[in-house]
């Protein structure tokens, strides 16, 4: 098999490495910049700190600062109107993955015109627009260096995926420092959602020997720091740990895809409005339990790179393990079920066949190592109801 591998073209990895922005748009060659980022972002003093960098240099910036968490073809268009109107030649995304999903969007649409939906999977992007260097604030959906975005359509409530080469950032800026400010349930819930692509990436049907390094190695520092990040939001090296693992991970995952819990977790985004970590965290452990039997010596794995097999222990075992850590880690981390979230239990089963139809037509579910018909979806949504 020959894995195709995407990821940015330049990155600047550590604590402080912010100050790199004018040196790397410089060495790209951007001089004009849209930079997209969010209203807390720039009431925070982050975004602050990003321009003074590029005060005193000839880079000549603007910002866009109307993302919105779950972002929407709404502001996107708005987004990109501007992008394609102003004479800008790049893009800045500061912020989480909404603010990086945003700029990628506002990039494909500036480029090829028509309706955000028509570039949804599997449509093909016909052509890239102008460069992303991205810069995340939060450790979590590693969109810094992957080549998807989600998109809510406004019309429909639809989270779409929309992927390809146009959506990869040219360059990602990571710097665990800018999430030492995260509070405790931005940060279990961007750190589950991190560690959802890693466990998905490595049973994924599409991993392959390149991935599989990047995915274990995202979930050893994830799973060994999650619990530390969340209890003391100062430690650096548990921001750090799980930076890096959160990058790693999108690496993992951009190249080798997500599976059933982010195909099912969408849905329940869209229509209840679920932060995207926490709707995934409701269904993995139940979801690992329903995938497992079809990929034991690989869920095996996942629990062996987490730390926390057993020397020697069989697949079933160590397989068992991994689903008493994911449980505990929800415990842990105070994950509620959909009903304890307050999701009313008669929208939840009215919606279960369009969710799980949903679900299929994302591709995603096609890469679990049991590929589940549209019933056993609505089974699966009950099962984690609550
Ligand atoms: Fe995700």
């Amino acid at each position: 098999m020959i894995a195709t591998i995407t990821t940015p073209r330049l990155m600047a990895v550590g604590g402080g490495a912010l100050a790199e922005l004018p040196g790397m748009l410089q060495r790209l060659g951007l001089a004009r910049p849209l930079i997209v980022t969010d209203p807390y972002i720039r009431g925070c003093g982050i975004l602050e700190r990003a321009t003074a960098l590029l005060d005193g240099t000839h880079i000549r910036w603007e910002v866009f600062a109307d993302t919105v968490p779950d972002p929407t073809t709404a502001v996107v268009e708005v987004g990109a109107r501007l992008l394609a109107e102003g004479g800008f030649d790049g893009l800045v995304a500061i912020g989480g993955g909404s603010s990086i999903d945003t700029a990628k969007a506002m990039s494909v649409l500036a480029a090829n015109g028509g309706q955000m939906r028509d570039y949804k999977v599997p449509a093909e992007i016909p052509k890239g627009g102008p460069p992303l260097v991205a810069i995340p604030t939060t450790a979590g959906t590693g969109s810094e260096v992957t080549r998807f975005t989600v998109i809510t359509d406004t019309a429909t409530d639809e989270k779409m995926l929309i992927a390809g080469l146009a959506c990869c950032p040219l360059a990602a800026i990571v710097d665990y420092e800018l999430t030492l400010t995260m509070p405790l349930r931005l940060t279990a819930d961007t750190g589950l959602d991190s560690l959802t692509h890693a466990i998905e990436a490595y049973v994924s049907r599409r991993a392959s020997p390149y991935t599989d390094g990047l995915a274990k190695n995202a979930m050893g520092l994830i799973a060994r720091h999650i619990r530390t990040a969340c209890a003391e939001p100062n430690n650096r090296a548990a921001r750090e740990a799980m930076m890096l693992g959160a990058t790693t991970a999108g690496m993992a995952f951009s190249n080798a895809s997500v599976a059933l819990v982010h195909g099912m977790s969408r849905p329940i985004g869209a229509f209840f409005h679920v932060p995207h970590g926490l709707s995934n965290a409701m269904l993995l452990p139940e979801i690992t339990a329903f995938s497992a039997p079809a990929a034991l010596d690989r869920y095996a794995d996942c629990a062996r790179s987490m730390g926390i097999a057993e020397e020697g222990e069989g697949s079933q075992g160590t397989v068992a393990r991994l689903l008493d850590e994911l449980r505990q880690l929800n415990q842990d981390l105070k994950v509620p079920t959909p009903h304890e979230w307050g999701i009313d239990a008669g929208r939840y089963e009215e919606l279960l066949p369009v969710m799980a139809s949903q679900a299929l037509a994302s591709g995603s579910p096609a890469n679990n190592p049991r590929v589940p018909t549209a019933d056993e979806i609505i089974t699966l949504y009950r099962r984690v109801y609550g």
